[in-house]
């Protein structure tokens, strides 16, 4: 039901501005969709995990009244679309764990995957004092970082991932979790010369929420994070040999341009899933925007899409190799020390 106004006004803009051969009604003659996956009902989902964890077979499918969905395309943006600093958050990386998780971008349906790194499942060295993931991490659905323009703030062509977000709770959160969080800035993010948000945000159920507004708010109840978290996205990549990762505008971003820069994306989302812009590798089908072309009815997307019918039995993770196990320490240059 909360969803219905987001649909309503996407569906207006969809129809000004996209050509009619990419709407559903101009391919299929008269379809009669099932609108039953559009109203989104949080109380309705539910995860599939197949495979075995920390290999690259392993993914983690979201499922909506039992049928498939996807995390990216298919959770609204927006819990309350009037309140735009509230926004859904998909939980790829729990806390305090290494396993670089995200949401597979050109398979159907957008499961969550352990990312590959020369043919193995990736994982993120701690570098001193930093230890694993210190924070919630994960994306923003219905957002994109669009590869096909220069960000007006940084200057640089987006990933072409959803934007990513860390969540400061307290809750360790779990892989495919759907989290409503406050917005409380952002990081932009230069890595490798691609634009890389990094949202700061906060569970809405944490007891500290409704006492923060801003990151600078968060200095009061836990002096020293944000400063810390800010030096965990600029050197995780520097003990595997990577440069330090520059942050444009060097501090967080404030609260009302975070909100407006989130918005932006997700109109460069709708351009996206609308066919308007290239998708290239990325699949974009999806069963809640129904007069796209990209719209699969919910109840056939398992079958068209060949997701897979069942969760595997559970099974013990495959083993994290030893190097992750470790800290790694940076000198005063910031570079790696290197033990002989
Ligand atoms: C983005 O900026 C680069 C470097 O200034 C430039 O070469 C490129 O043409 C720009 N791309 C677009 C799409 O404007």
């Amino acid at each position: 039901m909360i969803a219905k106004p987001v649909i309503a006004s996407f569906a207006v803009l969809v129809v000004a501005a996209a050509n009619p051969s990419h709407t559903r009604e101009a391919r299929k003659a008269s379809p009669k969709p099932d609108k039953s996956c559009a109203e989104f009902d949080y109380d309705a989902l539910s995860l599939r995990e197949v495979g075995q964890r920390n290999t690259l077979d392993w993914r983690m499918y979201l499922l909506h009244r039992n049928e498939p969905i996807s995390f990216w395309h298919d959770v609204p943006l927006y819990p309350d679309p009037e309140n735009k600093q509230i926004v859904n958050f998909v939980v790829e990386i729990p806390r305090w764990t290494d396993g670089k998780i995200e949401t597979r971008r050109p398979e159907a349906l957008n499961p969550i995957f352990h990312d590959e790194k020369n043919g193995a499942p990736r994982f993120v060295e701690s570098v001193w004092p930093h230890k694993s993931y210190p924070f919630l991490y994960g994306s923003i659905p219905q957002t994109w970082e669009n590869p096909n323009l220069n960000h007006s703030f940084t200057g640089f062509p987006g990933d072409k991932d959803p934007m990513d977000l860390f969540d400061i709770g307290r809750d360790d959160g779990y892989t495919g979790q759907i989290k409503k969080v406050k917005l409380l800035g952002g990081l932009a993010v230069n890595d490798g010369d691609e634009t890389d948000w990094k949202m700061l945000g906060i569970d809405i159920k944490d007891p500290l929420a409704a006492l923060v507004n801003t990151y600078e708010d968060v200095e009061k109840y836990r002096p020293g994070t944000i400063q810390a978290f800010r030096d965990w996205f600029t050197y995780y990549k520097v003990a595997r040999g990577d440069e330090i990762i520059p942050i444009i505008g060097e501090t967080y971003q404030s609260v009302s341009f975070i909100v407006d820069t989130v918005e932006e994306s997700h109109r460069y989302w709708q351009d996206l899933v609308s066919g308007k812009e290239d998708p290239g590798k990325i699949a974009i089908a999806q069963t809640s925007q129904v007069i796209l072309s990209s719209w699969v009815p919910c109840k056939s997307a398992r079958k068209e899409l060949v997701i897979p019918k069942k969760a595997s039995k559970p099974q013990e993770p495959a083993a994290k190799p030893e190097r992750y196990h470790w800290w790694y320490y940076l000198n005063a240059e910031r570079e790696l020390v290197q033990v002989p």
